[in-house]
């Protein structure tokens, strides 16, 4: 079980708790295996998806979730809400809260939102993603998809390549890589590190050349334009020359390497369209964990 009401960041779980999220989550794709994938476990329960920010793969991963699990689910977006009226964050959580609801799943384009909105929800407070801060289903289902192939986390190298600084994606993958055992290799280009990089405490590197022949899992992230004031690199043809993988880098690369992507991806950016198809591309499995990782997620926070 979970110590806390609310999942907001991988920073606040412990490694036990991880753990036993990953071991639910199994329990989950079992269940999502079977001829009717659907249990009653949360019938009666209500989980609210507030999304005030584009999501493809992560609101409807727990739309999906929490109907397998029998909840009733609402969602909400704020295009076409009364926030273009005035209606304030607080206001509109508070509205929604009013229905009477179990579970809040939010994303906001401004870190922190999710914390803001748990100092006064009644309801379990889900973080699906606050501005450059956290992810922490992503890493959850990442952690998920890697030990599922590889047995283990404990002593695995993988690589995260580019964007680091914009993406919670890499600062939630980073402290669940760690707080397993794992050892994770930011690349990128000096513009796209943190500041002050040294702070994330992990191994960095400029070239992905350089790091392919060590790493057992790329995972390759999106170049986040709408997070940038201005351009960190000179053209996409740089970026994807440097930066990019394609099939011919990953000649050098060992040969049970996994290529792992949070989505959206970029093809012909970070991944080469060559990829696609590339037996050891895991990226729709992570989406299909996803699923099993977001159910176990609300029965620990909202179940019997
Ligand atoms: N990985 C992820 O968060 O994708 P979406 O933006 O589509 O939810």
């Amino acid at each position: 079980m979970l110590k806390k009401k609310h999942l907001l960041g991988i920073a606040e779980l412990e490694r036990e708790e991880i753990e036993a999220i990953l071991e639910s989550a199994a329990s989950m794709k079992d269940i999502l295996k079977r001829d009717i994938p659907k249990v009653p476990t949360l019938r009666g329960k209500t989980v609210a998806n507030l999304f005030f920010e584009p999501s493809t793969r992560t609101r409807t991963s727990f739309e999906i979730a929490a109907k397998r699990l029998s909840a009733d689910v609402v969602n909400f977006s704020s295009a076409g809400s009364s926030i273009s009226k005035g209606e304030t964050l607080k206001d509109t959580v508070r509205n929604i809260e009013a229905m009477i609801v179990d579970a809040v799943v939010v994303r906001h384009s401004s870190e922190g939102v999710p914390h803001y909105i748990a100092s006064f929800s009644k309801a379990s407070v889900i973080n699906a993603g606050d501005g450059k801060h956290e992810h922490p289903t992503q890493a959850l289902l990442d952690v998920f998809t890697i030990k599922e192939k590889k047995g283990y986390i404990e002593g695995l190298n993988i690589a995260i390549v580019g964007d680091i600084t914009h993406s919670r994606v890499a600062r939630s993958d980073i402290l669940a890589i760690k707080k397993l055992g794992g050892n994770p290799i930011v690349v990128g280009p000096p513009t796209m590190l943190p500041l002050y990089v040294e702070a994330l405490e992990v191994e960095t590197a400029h070239c992905i050349d350089e790091v392919i022949p060590h790493v057992d899992v790329i995972i390759m992230l999106r170049i986040q334009k709408e997070r940038m004031k201005s351009p960190l690199f000179p053209s996409i043809r740089e970026y994807s020359r440097l930066f990019g993988l394609n099939r011919k880098k990953l000649e050098k690369a060992k040969k049970d390497v996994l290529i792992m992507h949070p989505g959206p991806v970029n093809w012909g950016v970070e991944l080469s369209p060559d990829i696609m198809d590339f037996e050891r591309n895991i990226i729709l499995e992570q989406v299909t964990n996803g699923v099993a990782v977001r159910m176990a997620v609300l029965y620990l926070l909202i179940g019997p």
